[in-house]
């Protein structure tokens, strides 16, 4: 069963009336507050007031308004009801918050931030309005530009996809297409390792890049602090082929492996979640240079062995061509379409390898043209 946050990524598809119908039909002050909570978590990412900001928010439902008292500053929360003395109020169509946070429309056309009367500035301490233009800025910006940029992201959370790494660049340049996309992303690596409050720094930022996404985690080790909405986590081996196939995620748009780098288990993982990835999807894994270390499985010196993760990566950009030289089948080169190598990671697209080879009668086992019988225009 999904959560109402993944619910509404489908419902806020829907055009401005049918959402509208819908939140008649429905509980609105839950819903309102999901969309509040997901303003709460993307809230959290960016530059806030350096002290609490008390914001009214009134969310109308066709003839209900329905308030809630939100907290913005570095630690942003929210509650349902009012507060007497608020620095900001905003008032916004339900529907059409809904629409902006979680569909692939953005719309601010019944917005309003309006902030609390300018005091008389003759007085002491009345001069200093910035916490509220802050405040509002972090609420607008939540809503409209929620920050993307993986780099930031990356340190902002703490993942070493930056700056240890530089992986970010090749993922901004692979997903960008995603982006916007309802999405379901699956991590094989939460981070932390037998630490259950530690970890999580990539998965967080997976789900504020992908803000119509939902992320999935695994890791061998419990890790019950992760909690968010539109993010799952699963404790698990990557190496047990039958639990991913049955890991409970729904179609797959894209998979990373940041898990245990040992060449075995990412050729387990492979075989069993690549099928599961959708036409169109990309399979990741990250930290390649295990493949050269015999500690971790790897072979230094047989730079094509089969039981290493690159050698079955490399393998794969022969069977891209496999019905050049071969009739013999095969359902993973069959659904490779693409392969991307950066330094100590692969890119993997998932779609339908199904170019018919080279003609028959195209000579294969001598060359005429080279020998000069003949030219390619005659
Ligand atoms: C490098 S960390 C992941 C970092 C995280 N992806 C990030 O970027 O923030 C690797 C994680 O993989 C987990 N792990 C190691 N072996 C595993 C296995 N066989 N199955 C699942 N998880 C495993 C470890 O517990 C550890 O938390």
């Amino acid at each position: 069963m999904s959560s109402l946050d993944e619910h509404l990524l489908d419902i806020a598809a829907r055009s401005p009336e049918a959402v509208r119908d819908w939140l008649d039909a429905v509980d609105a002050v839950e819903v309102a507050a999901a969309a509040l909570g997901e303003i709460v978590t993307r809230a959290a990412a960016l530059t806030a007031p350096d002290r609490d900001v008390p914001v009214q928010v009134e969310l109308t439902a066709g003839t209900r308004t329905l308030p809630f008292v939100l907290v913005l500053g570095p630690d942003p929360k929210v509650t349902p009801g009012s507060v007497p003395e608020a620095d900001l109020l905003v008032r916004q169509d339900l529907g059409e918050l809904v629409r902006s946070l979680f569909g692939p429309d953005l719309s601010t056309a019944t917005r309003e931030v309006l902030p609390a009367e300018v005091p008389d500035p003759r007085v002491a301490g009345h001069a200093d309005r910035a916490h509220l233009a802050r405040a509002a800025l972090q609420f607008t910006t939540a809503c409209d530009e929620p920050l993307r940029d993986l780099a930031e992201l990356a340190v902002r959370f703490g993942s070493d996809k930056w700056g240890e790494h530089w992986y970010t660049r090749h993922y901004d340049r692979h997903f960008a297409p995603f982006k916007d996309r309802r999405v379901t992303v699956l991590e094989l690596g939460i981070g932390g390792y037998d630490d259950p409050a530690a970890g999580g720094a990539s998965l967080r930022m997976w789900r504020h890049y992908f803000r119509r996404g939902v992320v999935h985690g695994l890791d061998h080790f419990p890790k019950p602090g992760l909690r968010a909405p539109r993010l799952h986590t699963h404790q698990g081996d990557q190496g047990d082929a039958a639990f991913l196939r049955d890991l409970p995620t729904g179609p797959l748009d894209i998979v990373i492996d940041d898990g245990s780098h040992l060449s075995q288990d990412v050729i387990t993982s492979f075989h069993a979640l690549f099928p599961r990835l959708r036409p169109g999807g990309l399979y990741v894994v990250e930290d390649l240079q295990t493949s050269y270390w015999p500690g971790w499985g790897g072979d230094r010196h047989d730079l094509g062995n089969p039981a290493t993760s690159m050698g079955l990566f490399k393998s794969l950009t022969d069977g891209l061509n496999r019905r050049e030289f071969s009739s013999e089948t095969s359902t993973v080169d069959d659904t490779v379409t693409g392969i991307h190598f950066y330094h100590n990671m692969v890119f993997i697209e998932k779609g339908l390898n199904s170019e018919r080879p080279a003609p028959a009668w195209v000579p294969r086992d001598e060359n005429p043209f080279a020998a000069g019988l003949a030219t390619p225009d005659e």
